[in-house]
């Protein structure tokens, strides 16, 4: 598949995906988008003790780099499942420059299916399989970073019968963060039986961002 790799406005990096004329992140910063939506919002928000994360295309890594983080600074175990159907190669994701480097070769080269404990405080098990199909055990996380294409370019990924699924897949109290604020994507997630926010996105970024939660 032809990938690029482009600057965004924080000066971190994303890919840019020209079959779908879509990026990654978003191009007023990968990594502020990345800390601010997912991490800040959606990780910090859960009222688990040890959550365990469901993170709907794993990607570059980005998200689980900054929550193995946050994981170490605040001391918190972190369970980070992360459903991907294309995935890069480490070498793809290593160009990013994204660091600690080293943080994300392990989390790259970490194999897929099985749970890996990467730090005390942070484990991974990245799954090779499709969001759409994919049979959720139900509570069975407490946090969802829905980070899929956005739903013009991939409108299978935002549909009712998703989203009730990881209403389903989620413990009460569970929290989905997503950086698409739209009307219909939040009218969706009621459906679903969520009770939304929406949030000031990140500095420089999106105006806002959506935050559901289960009651
Ligand atoms: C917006 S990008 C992900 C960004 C990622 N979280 C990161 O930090 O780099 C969307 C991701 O979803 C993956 N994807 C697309 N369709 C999928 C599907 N049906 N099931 C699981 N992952 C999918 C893509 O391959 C891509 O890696």
């Amino acid at each position: 598949m032809d990938i690029r790799i482009e600057p965004t406005a924080d000066g971190s990096a994303t890919l840019y995906v020209p079959a779908l004329d879509e990026h990654y992140h978003s191009v007023k910063g990968a990594l502020s988008e990345s800390r601010h939506v997912f991490v800040d919002m959606g990780l910090r928000a859960s009222p688990a003790a040890a959550p365990r994360v469901l993170e709907v295309g794993f990607g570059t890594g980005l998200n689980a780099l900054l929550t193995w983080l946050e994981a170490d600074r605040s001391g918190r175990l972190v369970r980070y499942a992360a459903l991907e159907l294309c995935p890069l190669s480490p070498a793809q994701a290593l160009a990013l420059g994204y660091e600690p480097s080293d943080r994300l070769r392990a989390l790259h080269e970490a194999p897929w299916e099985e749970a890996v404990s990467l730090s005390p405080c942070f484990t991974l098990q990245k799954l090779r399989a499709d969001f759409t199909t994919f049979a959720f055990a139900p509570s069975s996380f407490d946090v969802v970073y829905f980070d899929a294409f956005a739903p013009d370019k991939q409108p299978a990924l935002w549909t009712a019968e998703g989203f009730a699924a990881l209403y389903a897949a989620l413990s009460p109290g569970g929290v989905l963060a997503t950086y698409c604020a739209k009307g219909s994507v939040r009218r969706l997630l009621q459906q679903a039986g969520f009770l939304t926010e929406r949030l000031p996105g990140p500095p420089g970024g999106k105006r806002e961002i959506l935050r559901a939660r289960k009651n």
